[in-house]
């Protein structure tokens, strides 16, 4: 399939050239050696001078058809067997989810690095923090494979290791270290899945944790039980949302700007605060507003509407159900009698489930098409690429995080693995009759072949 034929699938019957940038056009290669994040929702945003880049692979990928790309790729995988397990996230195009052996959200991909301890490699299909989440939990002879090694996150790369440790001086400093009558400490660190693994190792040896959207509620609770307040990096709206969700008044959840001092604060508002929110968003999610709700409210009565909690507090308060990219798919799965759903979130989750789930009418809040520009850096070229090499016995693009990072890194993951998913308080969970099972149909995917892992 063509990158036009991609993009014209993607605007789903949307008026042609309602895109974010004519440069989706492009063949995501163009992109390589120019630095930032490539077209789509992410493209105004600052990248890293460190955020690694991608070579220009060779040109008999960049030059295959769709078709051959797609049988290279099965041959690969067919000679490789059980030696290669290849993981996609929800927002992977379909000619990558296609060949997915487990389909998931963060959390859901983070267990499946490990369910496949016999694979030799385990090429990731999603973007790089999940790369390295899968090298720090995999064995330690598994090699971790990102296709194309520019699939970022921005908003992972709002925090970096010496703008948290320099927060964290100043927190300390202001709060000591002295636990409260109930032993809790002052302040705990709480970083999404979306960061780098020296910002996971951080809240290892802090007594932190990591927490992905689908488990934000459960670590935040565990967080509370051990520490009078949090730290939490680098999604401002995951964290607003889940505190506020559990009571928490926004007036004692201050924001943390990582270039001024105090985070921007008063010592008052820092001794105030319940959660110290950083200044980081994801700009997929920050593209969704309350008029499009309305819109969508007025033109379709009746319609539900869904977003991921790493929207703005208003967009969430606004729609019907706010969850994780698994608890969007098992909403829609769930509904028995035909629905019309908004989704705000990414839009090849929300028009693979439009083809997944027909009896419904699904279409995505943002009428203009815009991707996660680093999710949409993994083209089909790049993983016949990574696969072909590894028949050859070579491996590229590997994601291997340095041993003692590593270790830290570990103890604030398994203290994640271990904090169950569960909806936003408020939230309904649809139940584990739609959990897990659905497999993206023929029609949306091209194959039944993959399998979405069991929370
Ligand atoms: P999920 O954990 O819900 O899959 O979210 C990951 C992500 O990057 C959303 O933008
Ligand atoms: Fe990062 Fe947003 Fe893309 Fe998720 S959707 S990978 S948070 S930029």
């Amino acid at each position: 399939m063509s990158i036009a034929t991609t993009i014209e699938l993607i605007s789903n019957g949307r008026a042609a050239g309602a895109t974010c940038t004519p440069d989706l056009a492009a063949p995501t290669w163009d992109f390589d050696t120019v630095p930032g994040y490539g077209p789509g929702s992410s493209m105004s945003d600052v990248i890293p001078t460190s955020a690694p880049r991608q070579g220009v692979i060779p040109d008999e990928y960049r030059n295959a058809p769709d078709d051959e790309l797609h049988e290279r790729i099965e041959r690969a995988k067919a000679t490789l067997g059980d030696r290669v397990v290849v993981l996609g996230h929800f927002y992977q195009r379909d000619e990558v989810v296609r060949h997915a052996d487990f389909l998931g959200d963060s959390f859901q991909l983070a267990n499946a690095a490990l369910t496949k301890p016999d694979a030799e490699a385990i090429v990731f299909c999603g973007v790089h923090f999940m790369a390295e989440t899968a090298d720090i939990l995999a064995r330690d002879d598994q090699r971790v494979i990102l296709p194309n090694l520019a699939a970022g996150c921005s908003m992972a790369d709002m925090a970096d290791i010496d703008s948290v440790e320099a927060a964290w001086a100043e927190l300390t400093a202001l709060y000591g270290t002295e636990p409260d009558a109930d032993g809790r400490v002052p302040v705990i660190p709480v970083t999404y899945m979306n960061s780098a693994a020296d910002l996971k190792a951080f809240c290892g040896r802090n007594g932190g944790i990591v927490c992905t959207s689908s488990n934000a509620a459960t670590v935040l609770e565990w967080a509370f039980e051990r520490g009078q307040r949090v730290l939490f990096f680098p999604d401002q709206h995951l964290g607003r949302n889940t505190a506020k969700a559990m009571g928490i008044s926004t007036d004692r959840m201050p924001m943390w700007n990582p270039r001024l001092a105090g985070g921007g604060n008063t010592a008052a508002e820092l001794l105030e605060a319940q959660v110290v929110l950083w200044h980081g968003f994801c700009s997929v999610h920050r593209r969704f507003t309350v008029d499009q709700i309305a819109q969508a409210r007025r033109e379709h009565p009746g319609v539900q509407v869904i977003v991921h909690p790493e929207c703005p507090m208003a967009v969430v308060d606004a729609a019907d159900v706010a969850g994780s990219t698994d608890l969007i798919r098992k909403t829609v799965a769930a509904a028995t009698e035909p629905t019309t759903f908004a989704i705000g979130t990414e839009i090849n989750m929300v028009n693979r489930l439009a083809a997944e789930y027909p009896q419904h009418t699904i279409f995505c809040l943002d009428p203009v098409v815009c991707p996660c520009s680093t999710m949409y850096r993994i083209h089909p070229g790049y993983l016949a690429w990574v696969l072909e090499a590894l028949v050859r016995g070579e491996v590229l693009n590997e994601i291997v995080v340095p041993a003692a990072v590593q270790i830290d890194a570990k103890v604030a993951l398994e203290r994640m693995l271990a904090a169950k998913p569960r909806p936003l308080a408020g939230q309904r969970d649809p139940g584990p009759a739609a959990t897990g099972t659905a497999a993206p149909s023929a029609a949306a995917t091209g194959t039944a072949a993959t399998t979405t892992v069991r929370a």
